[in-house]
């Protein structure tokens, strides 16, 4: 099987990894791939911007690939996944209409509310002055969003209704309409990716990222720098009902409106102190960093699994397997991410972190000759898998500490929550 994996993060040097270890994965293209991705066997990068579904189809044609799996929301929302169907090419990830799920918050509001799926209580605007007039009458803190994809930036959580103003008047300035006010929901969050083929619906192991700059989760939102799993805040029994609750009546809901979902369901949850689930977010793709520590647990060949969501037969499937033990991510980006950070530093040590059993996965990385340079915000993550979280927590830092470049920065606490449950 040939099989071309789209995007340059972390998420899609694991995809393509993970993908590249099943005996009926032969060749893999990455586009564009990073260094990572460059220095796998059998894969090959291909230079064209996630955005251009065209010239992405045709590198899909002339290779004769057997699979697409798009790690990325930006070409979903732009309909790659319908350009490949039109020409019989197997992809995995929804169709445009389907990535409406993460590509407008107000759309996914309402099919989840047909559905009866907790979300919290809110309120779509296209003007600022009856969005403010709403969150007069609310209470703080309150959440103010763009309402369509914003890379992480379009979501601030006000404590007062003047800071509320102010993210309204800074979101209808930076272009967005229709912006929504929402709820602020407190307790913890977690990730729960499934793979769904329209119809059943499967959850991989529950994951928990860290999406805040600074230690203690404080500071500006980012992609993630870091995460771990399986996440002991998702319990059986909670994942039962999330299943049952949230993730089987939005399928449904899809399929009511004519959408044939084949792909990622990744629900963004934030879980009371009560332990009621409510979906925050839903994204249409792998999470990242979360798939660099749900995808080395799993057991199950990764292709095997994706085809039979793209040839709509999950619900024969077999159960999906998983190793033992646990998986915690550390990133470790360029000082300055989310804000301004430099590229074209030297990077050395990732041989001797993987010496120790550590994974590296790259992500903002390029290769210049045979040189690896860093390339973006978050450079790479480091994943350990061990028997439990302290174990794990150690190990990644060992790792980390091989890893060098100019101007580096990690969290060191990354599992501190879960820590604080287990062992
Ligand atoms: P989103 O892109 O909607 O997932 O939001 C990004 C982050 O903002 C989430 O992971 C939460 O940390 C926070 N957030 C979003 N919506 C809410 C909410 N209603 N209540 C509390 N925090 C929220
Ligand atoms: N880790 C958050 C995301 O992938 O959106």
């Amino acid at each position: 099987m040939k099989v071309l994996v789209v995007g340059n993060g972390g998420r899609e040097h694991a995809l393509a990894w993970k993908l590249l270890q099943s005996p009926q994965v032969k060749r893999c293209w990455c586009v564009p791939g990073n260094g990572g991705t460059a220095l796998l066997e059998r894969c090959e990068n291909i230079p064209l911007a996630v955005e251009d579904i065209e010239g992405i189809t045709q590198v899909a044609i002339q290779n004769k690939v057997d699979l697409v799996v798009v790690g990325p929301e930006v070409p979903l929302s732009l309909g790659i996944s319908d350009l490949l169907r039109e020409k019989d090419i197997p992809v995995f990830g929804p169709t445009q209409l389907g990535a409406k799920l993460e590509s407008s918050k107000s759309w996914a509001k309402s099919l989840m509310t047909e559905a009866g799926v907790p979300i919290a209580k809110g309120k779509s605007f296209t003007n600022a002055v009856e969005a403010k007039a709403y969150i007069t009458q609310q209470e703080t803190p309150i959440v103010v969003k763009a309402d369509g994809l914003a890379s992480g930036k379009g979501v601030i959580v006000a404590q007062t209704a003047s800071e509320a103003y102010a993210a309204v008047d800074y979101l209808f300035k930076a272009g967005f309409s229709p912006i929504l006010v929402e709820e602020y929901l407190i307790g913890e969050e977690v990730s729960i990716l499934a793979i769904t083929d329209g119809i059943t619906v499967r959850s991989l192991l529950p994951a928990q990222d860290h999406k805040r700059i600074g230690e203690g989760d404080i500071g500006l939102n980012t992609g993630g720098m870091g995460a771990y799993c399986p996440a002991p805040i998702a319990t059986s029994d909670l994942l039962q009902r999330v299943d049952k609750e949230i993730l089987q009546p939005t399928v449904a809901a899809l399929r009511n409106r004519g959408i044939d979902y084949r792909g990622v369901l990744y629900a963004g949850l934030m879980i009371s102190p009560q332990g009621e689930p409510k979906v925050l977010e839903y994204n249409c793709r792998f999470g990242d960093p979360e798939t660099q520590v749900v995808l080395p647990l799993l057991k199950t060949p990764l292709d095997q699994v994706i085809l039979a969501c793209v040839q709509q037969r999950l619900e024969e499937f077999p159960p999906l397997c998983w190793h033992l033990g646990t998986a915690v991510c550390v990133v470790v980006a360029s000082s300055g991410y989310p804000g301004k950070y430099k590229k074209g530093k030297l990077i050395t040590g990732i041989q001797e972190a993987e010496a120790i059993g550590v994974t590296v996965f790259q992500a903002g990385t390029a290769l210049e000759g045979d040189r690896l340079i860093t390339d973006g915000g978050r450079v790479l993550g480091v994943t350990a898998i061990r028997e439990n979280f302290s174990e794990a927590i150690t190990e990644v830092y060992q790792g980390v500490d091989c890893i060098n470049f100019d101007e580096q920065y990690y969290r060191r606490d990354i599992g501190y929550r879960a820590q604080s449950r287990k062992d």
